[in-house]
C-alpha cells in the first residue's frame, strides 16, 4: 500500500526501514516521506511505530493503518 503518494513510499518500505532499526526522521530523510505535502506524515509515523512494538510481522500487514481521512492513501 502506497502511504505517501507524493514520493511513491510504500508502507513496507517504511516498514522495512524501522525494523533495521532507523526512527522517523531518518526513514523520513532516506525515503523523503512526508516531505511534499504531508498529509502521510501521521500515517507513516503509525507504520514506524508499530514497527518498533513488540510485533513487527503484524505491522506489515495490518491495513487499518491509514483511513482516507487521516491520510492520502491511495489504498
Ligand atoms: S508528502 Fe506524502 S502524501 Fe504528500
Amino acid at each position: 500500500m502506497i502511504v505517501c503518494v507524493c514520493r511513491r513510499v510504500s508502507d513496507r518500505e517504511i516498514a522495512r526501514h524501522a525494523r533495521a532499526g532507523m526512527g522517523f526522521d531518518e526513514i523520513q530523510f532516506e525515503l523523503g516521506v512526508a516531505t511534499q505535502c504531508g498529509r502521510c506524515e501521521g500515517c507513516a509515523r503509525d507504520v514506524v511505530a508499530q514497527c518498533q512494538s513488540s510485533h513487527p510481522v503484524a505491522a506489515l500487514h495490518n491495513t487499518a493503518v491509514c483511513t482516507p481521512s487521516a491520510c492520502a492513501c491511495a489504498g
